[in-house]
């Protein structure tokens, strides 16, 4: 299990038109675990992962991955780079077959590729097999929601970000979603994880950030988080005193 830090926030601000959301945001994700990325509706969460995707532009500060500043990058090149991002709105194509959502995952792969490495992130997702010729849009939020991921590792990214993966979610499915992201760390991959969910995410997460207004106000291990004043408000909407 590596502990470098391979993705880095240094004081990024961030957010759409003239209109700042991210508030000289630091933080860190180390490389093979889980960081979750909690906060309220609003907070700015999303628009954190919009930046280290390359989706928007942060206006000062810097974004680092293995100590390169990747600020101005596209998210072609962040693909390039090892990363996937699996979008907070639904992403699928819902008239197309389960099988030609994964096709269109794997559109940057040379042709003969994209058949073996559905074939292989098939081999995680037993229940999408069964589907694999089934409209998207007939699939349960579950279902859909693997599908999503399964397509996200098709380029056997290093690096995944997730954006409220739980949401619509019965509580059995959540379980088997973090457990999924648990073993992908397991193998290796780093995860930055967005979750409102905190109970379930504590379950694999390594490392909590919490964020309030753009601010980052929480930094700790996970394994303390749940006994901390300044979270439990965090979780319960109260203000935050920022982070020292
Ligand atoms: N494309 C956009 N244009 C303008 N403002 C936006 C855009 N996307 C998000 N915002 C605003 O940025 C702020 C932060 O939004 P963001 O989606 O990052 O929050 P979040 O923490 O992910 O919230 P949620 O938990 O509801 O998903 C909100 O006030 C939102 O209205
Ligand atoms: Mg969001």
């Amino acid at each position: 299990m590596g502990t470098e830090a391979l993705i880095e926030f240094d004081l990024v601000e961030a957010g759409y038109g003239t209109l700042t959301i991210l508030q000289k945001a630091s933080l860190s994700v180390r490389e093979g675990l889980i960081t979750l990325l909690t906060g309220a509706n609003g907070a700015g969460k999303s628009t954190a992962l919009k930046a280290l995707f390359g989706v928007i532009r942060p206006t000062s500060g810097d974004i680092r991955l293995g100590g390169k500043s990747i600020v101005g990058h596209s998210p072609r090149k962040m693909i390039d780079l090892g990363m996937a991002y699996v979008p907070q709105d639904r992403s699928l194509f819902p008239s197309l077959s389960v099988f030609h959502n994964l096709e269109l995952g794997g559109i940057m792969l040379p042709r003969k590729l994209i058949r073996p490495r559905i074939e292989e992130v098939l081999e995680r997702f037993p229940r999408l097999r069964e589907r694999v010729n089934s409209q998207a849009s007939t699939l349960s939020g579950g279902e859909r929601k693997q599908l999503e991921i399964a397509r996200a590792l098709l380029l056997r990214p290093s690096i995944l970000l997730i954006d409220e993966p739980s949401i619509g979610l019965s509580p059995k499915i959540v379980g088997e979603v973090f457990d999924l992201l648990g073993k992908l760390a397991t193998d290796g991959k780093t995860i930055l994880l967005v979750e409102q969910n905190v109970r379930s995410a504590l379950k694999v997460a390594h490392h909590v950030y919490g964020m309030e207004i753009g601010r980052i106000v929480i930094d700790m291990p996970a394994d303390r988080v749940m006994d901390d004043p300044a979270f439990t408000r965090l979780l319960l909407g109260g203000h935050v005193p920022e982070a020292a």
